[in-house]
């Protein structure tokens, strides 16, 4: 089947907002006393918010109420946004622009499919809203990736079937998310840990869209 849709996750691939999660997510394990290690905020990759904090709280020992943690993820995420304000259009990483424009070119539809639920706040940031044709994100969906939720519904906006879809994705969960909705799924990052994708490369610098379009055939 012909790919006509590519679908992009956000954070760790068409930005790098993973050293401000940890920024933030590290503030807040320090308030609570314990060391977070960048180590540590490898496993909160393409994770929800909610269950970031879990994993978090996993690290240190630390039990809290349901009301406690409520308020601590609100806290984490002002400080997180007030990082993610700040962002320009150079933090958009290395050839993201100029694949998105080759996509539009060809007639290929675009959607973001992401967890966060600043998605929006980050597009209008770094000025990359407009090269989106749908934008679902962590506001849209109830079941975190490795459910498929996410990609189903970005394919269904945008009106084509998953196996005319590429999804592009840094976490292990989002590329399992994309199998299970039976898409067609490059790994960004490294070969060894995104194995289970078709196909992974280290990011989109010098990379052409064919390079892509054969896994439809
Ligand atoms: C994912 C990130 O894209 O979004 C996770 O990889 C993050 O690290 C998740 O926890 C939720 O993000 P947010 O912006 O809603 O806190
Ligand atoms: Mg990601």
């Amino acid at each position: 089947m012909d790919i006509k849709a590519l679908i992009f996750d956000l954070d760790g691939v068409v930005v790098d907002t993973a050293k401000y999660h940890y920024l933030a997510w590290k503030k807040l394990a320090d308030e609570l006393g314990f060391f977070f290690s960048e180590k540590d905020n490898e496993r909160l990759k393409g994770v929800s918010r909610v269950r970031s904090l879990e994993i978090l709280l996993e690290v240190g020992g630390v039990q809290l109420e349901e009301d406690v943690k409520k308020k601590l993820a609100a806290k984490k995420n002002e400080d997180y946004l007030a990082y993610i304000k700040k962002m320009t259009p150079d933090e958009i990483l290395p050839g993201v622009i100029n694949f998105l424009e080759e996509a539009r070119i060809r007639g290929l539809k675009t959607a973001i499919g992401s967890a966060s639920k600043n998605a929006v706040t980050i597009l209008e940031t770094v000025q990359l809203l407009d090269y989106f044709d749908e934008i679902i994100d962590g506001n849209e969906v109830s079941k975190a990736k490795p459910d498929p939720e996410v990609f189903l519904n970005a394919a269904r906006k945008l009106g084509v079937k998953t196996q005319e879809c590429i999804v592009f994705e840094d976490a292990e969960a989002g590329i399992e998310a994309a199998i299970n909705g039976a898409f067609h799924v490059v790994g960004i990052g490294d070969k060894n840990t995104l194995n289970k994708a078709e196909m992974v490369i280290p990011g989109f610098a010098e990379v052409s869209l064919d390079t892509f379009l054969k896994l439809g055939k």
